[in-house]
């Protein structure tokens, strides 16, 4: 079988069963039948300009720093936004495979954009079942000569308007630390930012495999869009709910609403209060998934570290300071391990 046309490629050959390279270990596969749901209502961000201000300010917070995942609504980015982000994607990768292969490392007409398959497929034991396009945002003019044409208008109004959201959650956590960011602390922290979309195929053997394995996101904080088929599993970091602590908990799909969650640079800075939580995606034999997230991560020459008022406050420091680029080297040098990324800020 050919794998350089992505798994999207390999299963519209027709496949009846996974590659073995393909084939998790036991205990990384995924047991949907004890699937435990996350329900709570997203929460309502044009509250936070209203007389619940504080409510919403402190329902945030605790979300952060329980399962480190929550949903967001009224949050800014147009609903016709949403569904033609995910119009694109399915049309992006419902493409020729030659035209996708056209933004392969090595071909692709500029390094900010790429597309491939799984993670680190050379560190990886068994490959995950994902294919995806990457586009790391430099300027608009950029992106208008480089990114896609079938996804760049809506990518860069998604990262607009989702960028003020993030924003004004950041100030928001932030905030509840004791600790005032001005505007250029903010975009030091955010000054990189990432548009992917992923593509999950159907898969003949959903039980033996993964479509992203258990991992943490490098960055501030993500933003996420997925569509209807559901799969996202989250690892409970606190026991929240008469839920349990180390239970993996679905985020389901909520139409119109948007998934934030924590990474490590945002557990790092909060000194270990806010939880970059592990998480992972499951396959399906029936239905193929895409998720669009827009990763937030702070400027390779940024100095990261736990905030010192934080420190202070804590008589501790969990972490220590580093400078972002080496973090991301290794991040993306490693295949996806649970949370074992941030053992290289301990
Ligand atoms: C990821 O965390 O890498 C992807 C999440 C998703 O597809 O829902
Ligand atoms: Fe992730």
């Amino acid at each position: 079988v050919r794998d350089g046309n992505g798994v999207k490629g390999m299963v519209d050959l027709g496949l009846s069963e996974v590659p073995e390279k393909y084939v998790q270990p036991p205990k990384e596969r995924i047991d949907k039948l004890n699937a435990i749901i996350h329900d709570n209502p997203p929460i309502d961000l044009s509250k936070l300009d209203g007389p619940d201000h504080d409510l919403v300010v402190d329902e945030i917070a605790r979300a952060a720093e329980t399962l480190g995942f929550f949903q967001v609504a009224n949050h800014g980015v147009p609903v016709d936004v949403l569904e033609s982000l995910k119009d694109a994607a399915n049309h992006f990768f419902g493409q020729p495979p030659e035209k996708k292969a056209a933004y392969r490392v090595g071909a692709s007409p500029s390094p900010s954009v790429k597309y491939g398959t799984s993670f680190v497929p050379e560190k990886e034991k068994a490959l995950e079942w994902k294919d995806y396009i990457s586009m790391l945002y430099t300027t608009d003019a950029e992106a208008h000569e480089y990114w896609p044409k079938e996804c760049k208008d809506v990518a860069l109004e998604y990262l607009r308007t989702s960028m003020k959201m993030v924003r004004k959650l950041l100030k928001v956590l932030i905030g509840k630390l004791g600790v005032t960011l001005d505007d250029s602390n903010i975009d030091g922290l955010i000054g990189l930012k990432i548009v992917n979309m992923n593509f999950y195929p159907t898969c003949p053997n959903p039980e033996l495999t993964v479509g992203v394995g258990r991992h943490s996101d490098m960055g501030v904080l993500t933003v996420l869009l997925q569509d209807g088929i559901g799969g996202l599993y989250v690892k409970m970091e606190e026991e929240i709910d008469g839920k349990r602590k180390g239970d993996w908990v679905e985020i389901p799909p909520v139409a119109g609403a948007l998934v934030i969650n924590v990474g490590d640079t945002l557990q790092i800075l909060s000194n270990g209060r806010y939880k970059s939580a592990e998480h992972r995606v499951r396959t399906t034999s029936t239905k193929s998934r895409v998720s669009i997230p827009i990763f937030t991560i702070p400027k390779p020459t940024e100095k990261i570290g736990p905030l010192p008022q934080v420190v202070e406050g804590d008589g501790v420091a969990r972490y220590r300071e580093f400078v972002f680029q080496e973090y991301m080297n290794n991040f993306f040098s490693n295949a996806h391990d649970g949370k074992k990324s941030l053992d290289f800020a301990k």
